[in-house]
């Protein structure tokens, strides 16, 4: 199959989160299973410097859109995924991240770079852009994609189309007075299309004109159907429901593989397991604090935010201190929770170590060093970090949501016995209720060392390879092109499995 992938961010090319690493891993995924995937996604600076082999293949006129547009071609670094950027320099070409200035502020034109890059997306689909090359199915992630299904389902004839959704709170909504900069046909303001309680949305764009909708993990795909998960949307994907499903992600056994992690002072397997404890001493010294091989460690890597419950681990780290344990912290956002951060390393300094900021080469070491990882996630669409803690014998401690759900089994006496337990969960997002998890956490990791090792042994044994959920999406193509008429022979020709 011919399949363009849409994405705002693909790991190493541009990372603000776990959509960076799907963009990057399941396009890969679905390229060894012999498919022509193509990447796409804008040209911010650190994307034209990292992508291997660029040269520019093309030149377009968009509508509203002042610079002519380039794209350029090359291959995603690590996997020779067929990769184009987007380049229109007045509006990707500038210092800060993928959505926000350095400040960490959204650029205020968000709506018009998005808006230009999924006309791009739409001219590359159809063929427009010279490049030879006419995908069957064209698969878009989050808001930043939403206006490629609207815009495709104007062509007479078009590929099938995909939306996966990877955190339905972040919507992409703006007022009418952007909407009308837009150049969008004017029904679109219409609560069967894009208009959205008074505002318009590039989500709902893609909930309501996808063909399939997906999300990341089944509990997810379940949860976004009420009110308490939905953000709004619910209605919407009720109504869609016969359309949506839920694709557990995978973990890309290249980037996250403790046997081979270049970032590690020392790699490891289930087999020598052994030397998993060099990487905990060397976490310990890296983040200024006393080595004791003894004291559980516990770890968090991620997004400082009110998703991720970070406010429930702050809350009860005085009381978690009292014991004999010790935490690293590694993450950014809100500048709030940064500062209770600080001030709790000031408190307690042999125990608490904390770095503020973005280290892809420090999560490595985290995962590796640490004994338990927190994630005490409100909602979590899949999460990835659990899985990486998993694979690296870092036993999650996590809430029982979304795709945290779907990938840890808690530790009760009977999943323990069977060798199934994993790791430990909770239900209500209280610190009382995290306190509760960590607890028994602690009283498991205090008895003889074999019954920790049985969590550590079977969520290392767990197989969380992309292998199934890119067979999953295959499924699910073929599906979506036969509803539109689509055989995907028909536009093999040309094709560059290779
Ligand atoms: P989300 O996408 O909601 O932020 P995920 O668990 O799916 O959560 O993915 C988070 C990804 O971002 C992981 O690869 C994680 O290692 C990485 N990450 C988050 N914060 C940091 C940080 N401060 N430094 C390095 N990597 C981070
Ligand atoms: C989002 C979600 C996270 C998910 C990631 C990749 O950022 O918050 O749960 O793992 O996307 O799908």
């Amino acid at each position: 199959m011919k399949i363009l992938f849409a994405a705002s961010e693909a790991y190493p090319l541009a990372k603000t989160g776990g959509l960076a690493d799907v963009a990057a891993s399941l396009p890969a995924a679905l390229k060894r299973l012999r498919n022509d995937v193509r990447l796409i996604l804008p040209a911010y600076p650190a994307a034209k410097e990292r992508i291997e082999k660029p040269k520019t293949v093309a030149s377009l006129e968009l509508p509203g859109v002042h610079d002519t547009v380039q794209l350029i071609e090359g291959t995603l670094p690590d996997s020779s995924v067929r990769t184009y950027l987007v380049d229109i320099p007045s509006l990707f070409e500038r210092p800060g991240g993928p959505y926000a200035n350095t400040d960490g502020e959204d650029w205020s034109d968000n709506p018009a770079r998005f808006a230009a890059f999924c006309r791009a997306v739409v001219a590359v689909a159809m063929d427009r852009a010279g490049l030879d090359w006419r995908p069957c199915l064209v698969h878009g992630n989050d808001w930043q994609t939403g206006l490629v299904a609207p815009l495709l389902s104007l062509e007479p004839i078009r590929p099938a189309t995909i939306f996966t959704i990877h955190n339905l709170a972040y919507q992409g909504n703006y007022p009418w007075h952007v909407f009308n900069t837009l150049n969008l046909p004017g029904e679109w303001w219409n609560s069967e299309a894009l208009e959205f309680y008074g505002n318009f949305s590039f989500m709902k764009g893609g909930l309501m004109f996808s063909d399939w909708l997906t999300t990341v993990s089944p509990t997810y795909s379940r949860e976004i159907r009420t009110a308490e998960f939905g953000y709004g949307m619910e209605g919407v994907l009720s109504k869609r429901s016969d359309r949506l499903l839920g694709i557990l992600n995978g973990v890309d056994n290249l980037t996250w593989n403790p046997v081979r992690d270049p970032a590690l002072v020392k790699n490891y397997s289930i087999r020598n397991l052994k030397h998993k404890v060099r990487n905990k001493v060397a976490l310990l010294e890296e983040f200024g604090l006393p080595v004791d091989r003894e004291a559980l460690l516990f770890a968090y890597v991620g997004r400082l935010a009110y998703q991720k419950g970070v406010d429930l681990i702050l809350d009860i780290l005085p009381e978690l201190f009292d014991q004999p344990v010790q935490m690293v912290l590694l993450g950014s956002g809100d500048k709030g929770y940064e500062q209770r951060c600080r001030d709790l390393a000031a408190q307690y300094p042999e125990q608490f170590g904390v770095f503020i900021g973005y280290d892809e080469g420090k999560a490595h070491r985290v995962e590796a060093g640490a004994d338990s990882f927190i994630m005490p996630s409100r909602y979590e669409p899949c999460g990835l970090n659990q899985i990486y803690s998993l694979r690296y014998g870092t036993v999650p401690i996590v809430r029982h949501t979304g795709g945290l759900a779907d990938t840890v089994v808690d530790a009760t006496p009977r999943a323990i016995m069977t060798r199934t337990a994993t790791g430990f969960v909770f239900d209500d997002a209280t610190p009382a209720s995290l306190m509760g998890a960590i607890q028994r956490a602690i009283t498991c990791f205090s008895r003889p060392p074999v019954w920790w090792r049985k969590l550590v042994v079977a969520g290392m044994e767990t197989d969380f390879s992309w292998t199934v959920s890119a067979r999953d999406y295959i499924a699910l193509y073929k599906d979506a092109l036969n509803d539109q008429g689509i055989t995907p022979t028909d536009s093999e020709q040309g094709a560059d499995a290779g």
